[in-house]
């Protein structure tokens, strides 16, 4: 081999689709990519207990590489079978394993487990910057029904409200999801 060479080795990696458990909570600030939102997560982990968000992560080797999160219901009654809307938001895969297939798997992934429970439609939000979150969101089905100024605030890990502006369009899919079963949803109150 000469200097110039390049050893090279091809990794089939196993990566699993499941939600987020209680140690997994560290590990979505991507040693120190995201501490700014340990609250967010907290807060969104207490809802995954309570049925009301799902956290569905990307896990490589016990580390979450991607994520999804969903809120799953935007009614009082989330268990309010006439309007099953869900909204995802916080898609995000790690660099280094961009452009696999693992954010589209991720999106799969919530839309079975949203028409599987039932879910009519889900929506998500694309930065207007991120032409290509839009370009996946459509070639999965979403289309754009409206856009939003996307105010939005959180506090970060230091106890301090961050104000967020990103101008997004919101894009919508329909699901063909049937209700469960009236045991089921009596099982799930
Ligand atoms: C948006 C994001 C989640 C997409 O994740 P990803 O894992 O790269 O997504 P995919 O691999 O499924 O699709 C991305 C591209 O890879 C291509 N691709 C999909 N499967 C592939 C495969 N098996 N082999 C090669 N390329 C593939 C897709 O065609 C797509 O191409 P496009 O950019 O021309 O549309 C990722 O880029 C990301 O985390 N970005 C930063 C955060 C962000 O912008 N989130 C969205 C908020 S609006």
């Amino acid at each position: 081999m000469t200097a110039t060479e390049q050893r090279v080795m091809t990794l089939q990696l196993k990566v699993i689709f499941r939600p987020a458990r209680r140690d997994d909570l560290p590990k979505l600030e991507w040693h120190g990519e995201y501490t700014h939102f340990r609250r967010v997560f907290a807060r969104a982990y207490e809802e995954q207990m309570q049925g009301k968000r799902l956290m569905l992560l990307a896990d490589v080797n016990n580390f979450p590489i991607g994520q999804v999160f969903v809120q799953l219901a935007n009614t009082e009654d989330i268990f309010s079978f006439a309007n099953r809307r869900a909204y995802l938001y916080s898609l995000r895969v790690m660099d280094a394993f961009r452009g696999q297939g693992i954010g589209t798997a991720l999106l799969q992934e919530a839309e079975r487990i949203l028409s599987e429970h039932g879910y009519t439609s889900m929506s998500i939000a694309a930065a207007k910057d991120n032409p290509s979150a839009r370009r996946l969101y459509e070639r999965l089905g979403f289309e754009v029904t409206t856009e939003d100024s996307g105010h939005w605030n959180y506090v970060d890990h230091e106890g301090r409200t961050r104000h967020v502006v990103e101008p997004c369009w919101i894009l919508e899919k329909q699901l063909r999801g049937n209700p469960p079963p009236p045991a089921q949803r009596k099982r799930g109150r």
